[in-house]
């Protein structure tokens, strides 16, 4: 928790800074060594297309932080994988051989990719690695705190198991992709509350992050477990929540056991209030993709102390030590917590979230 409060308190420090014109100083002109004016292209390679984050927010809240930085005149060549190693390889190639000015990349398979953030570097493309710790020489990264993330996910459902001791009660453990180090990163935050605490009965890394292989999966846990004997699970994404949901009713269990997820895509937030989904984790995509389009933008434009501000933490790859980066923080979203986090942030409006098949939900929960 203490090295949460330290990273709070650098950003606000940041903020202020900024707020009182004193990063604007090392602005236009005031560069050691400006290389690039505002007329500049962003290579953006984002991982899938299953999770709605990418195309919903990232890519466009990127494109127009982009824009806003370069007084318009700032490209966003983007690139999606679609959960395809090799294709995001292939993109990442064409982005160096078109000379883009900097790439930020979201990697499908954070070790394969290595080869190609190699490439980048010596063609003089610094790369960001962007939500997921690409291998090789990358100049910065910016994700969310991913640890904290599986903490809160943990504790959630622990909560929702109630008061009191669940040691031989059953969970069921539906992790992310094994190529994707944040899918790691979850698990870890998981297990270190969970341990101990419950019987963790069966667990499952889910290639892809697909919600038919989580499917899958939990559909062979309850064959394992017994449909009516599994306490809680533990599910890494809102995806793969819909897919846990799914296999649970074929299997026709009407009293649902408490489930997790992560990125608070509409339909989950949906299934939080219809009790469905027990919560998600609501990550800020705005700050998350904002902070990305400056550092892009500082780096390529040689505004270094900017850069250095917008970096105050430091992470480790298996490959390289002490990465400049920026840790974004997280909240847990449960049904009392619609309102103050996705429609407070401009996320969803009510409307969006609460359709004719919700309405009566929504009135439940004062969501007018
Ligand atoms: C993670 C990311 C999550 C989610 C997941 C795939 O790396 O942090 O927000 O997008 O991939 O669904």
């Amino acid at each position: 928790m203490r090295r949460i409060a330290l990273s709070v308190a650098a950003s606000t420090m940041t903020l202020s800074l900024a707020g009182c014109g004193v990063l604007g100083a090392t602005g236009d002109g005031a560069s050691a060594s400006p290389t690039k004016g505002d007329d500049i292209t962003v290579g953006l390679l984002l991982p899938e297309k299953a999770n709605t984050r990418y195309d919903k927010f990232d890519f466009p809240i990127i494109k127009n932080k982009v824009a806003e930085l370069t007084s318009r005149k700032g490209k966003v060549e983007y690139a999606n994988a679609d959960a395809d190693a090799a294709r995001q390889a292939g993109q990442m190639r064409q982005m160096i051989d078109d000379h883009v000015d900097v790439i930020m990349l979201d990697a499908v398979d954070s070790h394969a990719i290595a080869g190609q953030v190699k490439k980048a570097k010596d063609a003089g493309i610094p790369v960001i690695a962007y939500d997921r710790l690409a291998e090789g020489p990358i100049d910065a990264y910016v994700s969310f705190d991913n640890e904290l993330v599986g903490e809160v996910q943990a504790r959630s459902l622990l909560e929702a198991m109630g008061a009191r001791n669940h040691t031989s009660d059953k969970i069921v453990m539906m992790n992310g992709s094994p190529t994707d180090p944040n899918a790691k990163q979850f698990k870890q935050g998981a297990l270190s509350e969970l341990s101990g605490k419950v019987r963790i009965a069966a667990t499952y890394d889910t290639k892809d992050w697909k919600p038919e292989n989580a499917q899958a999966n939990m559909t062979k846990a309850i064959g394992q477990i017994g449909a009516n004997d599994i306490a809680g699970v533990y599910a890494a994404n809102d995806g793969m929540a819909g897919g846990v949901l799914k296999a649970l009713r074929a299997a026709g269990v009407t009293t649902l056991p408490p489930i997790t997820g992560q990125d608070a895509e509409l339909d989950a937030v949906q299934r939080i209030l219809t009790g469905d989904q027990y919560m998600s984790v609501y990550k800020s995509y705005p700050d998350e993709a904002e902070a990305a389009a400056q550092m892009a933008v500082a780096k390529v434009q040689g505004k270094d102390i900017q850069f250095d501000a917008l970096t105050q933490d430091r992470v480790n790859s298996p490959t390289t030590k002490g990465i400049p980066s920026k840790l974004v923080q997280v909240s847990p979203l449960t049904k009392d917590r619609i309102s103050g986090t996705v429609i407070a942030d401009g996320i969803y409006t009510v409307s969006d979230i609460c359709t004719p098949a919700y309405k009566a939900a929504c009135a439940e929960a004062g969501l007018k």
